[in-house]
């Protein structure tokens, strides 16, 4: 579907990696396979997002490690910096695909929301499921232009979240994996994503913060952009984002949106489990927490 006009036309394939709306007529372009599906305006709006974004990420240790180091995620090698954070990552996405049976069935096509590097859709790929990616970073390390690492390929596009190139009622699963708390409205995120999902499809949220009390989620937000300008000079607050969610937002956003979550907790470790009441006797800010929460139509 056309970004800019919205029609569903079509849009052509033309010589020079061109790319034309059989509509609107207006023009997109294709940059070793990905499909740069938004309009310059847009995109120029996340430009400072994605410079200090990827600044950060690359600090903390993501970044070039060669085809070995995207093709295990989300297992890295153990003397990887963020081997911690995957392990919990590694986590959710098994409790993902045991909640959809995802390895047990073949075929689905799967829209992975805020893709980054692609290690979700190279894994489901790899189950024989049809992933497609959307992200708006084409860092070559750390976005959409890191897919060149797998021996895989799926369609990958470049586009907003919260308005996606494709028609409606198509995928049979939307993830946004660690990457709905980057929203600036999730009402306008998730509407959008229902959009494209079939009737009987499933929304999936994994490893977005979750709070109980809006104050805990406010405050994170703050103590990490302090942290990122002391450390780095920049706050990283170009964009809006939201950054966490909390259990009132969850159930709100479902009666809005007509859906029903079903919500599942993995277990991410005895430490993990006593975050919460450490915090309690330390007197210090509530701890975040993760769960797999999976939407379907009510
Ligand atoms: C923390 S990363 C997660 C990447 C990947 N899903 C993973 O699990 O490693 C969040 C991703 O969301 C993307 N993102 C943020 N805002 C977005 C938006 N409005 N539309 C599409 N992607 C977005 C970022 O560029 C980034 O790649």
């Amino acid at each position: 579907m056309c970004p800019v006009c919205k029609s569903d036309i079509g849009l052509l394939s033309w010589p020079g990696n061109k790319i034309v709306c059989r509509n609107c007529s207006d023009s997109f372009q294709s940059i070793e396979g990905i499909y740069q599906l938004i309009s310059t305006d847009r995109l120029a709006k996340y430009e400072m997002f994605l410079d200090e974004y990827t600044r950060i990420r690359i600090a903390e240790g993501r970044g070039d490690h060669g085809n070995d180091y995207y093709q295990r995620l989300p297992e890295p090698s153990a003397s990887d910096p963020l081997a911690w954070q995957w392990k919990i990552r590694n986590k959710s996405f098994r409790a993902l695909l045991s909640a959809l049976c995802l390895k047990s069935q073949k075929g689905k096509k799967i829209i992975d929301q805020g893709a980054g590097v692609g290690w979700l859709c190279n894994r489901l790929a790899e189950m024989g499921h049809h992933p497609l990616a959307i992200d708006i970073n084409m860092d070559d390390m750390d976005g959409l232009s890191a897919g060149k690492n797998y021996d895989r390929r799926w369609p990958v596009i470049q586009a907003e979240f919260d308005n996606l190139p494709l028609a409606d009622d198509q995928a049979d699963v939307v993830i946004f994996n660690a990457s709905l708390h980057y929203s600036t409205d999730y009402y306008n995120t998730l509407r959008e994503a229902l959009r494209v999902l079939a009737n009987d499809g499933k929304l999936v949220i994994i490893d977005s913060p979750i709070y109980r009390k809006p104050g805990s989620g406010i405050q994170m937000k703050s103590q990490r952009h302090d942290f990122f300008e002391k450390k780095y000079g920049f706050r990283s607050d170009s964009i809006n984002s939201i950054e966490f969610l909390t259990w009132d937002m969850i159930k709100d956003l479902g009666n809005s949106l007509g859906i029903t979550w079903n919500v599942i907790r993995p277990w991410y470790g005895l430490g993990w489990a006593i975050r919460p009441l450490k915090a309690t006797i330390k007197r210090t800010r509530e701890p975040s927490t993760f769960a797999v929460l999976i939407a379907k139509r009510s």
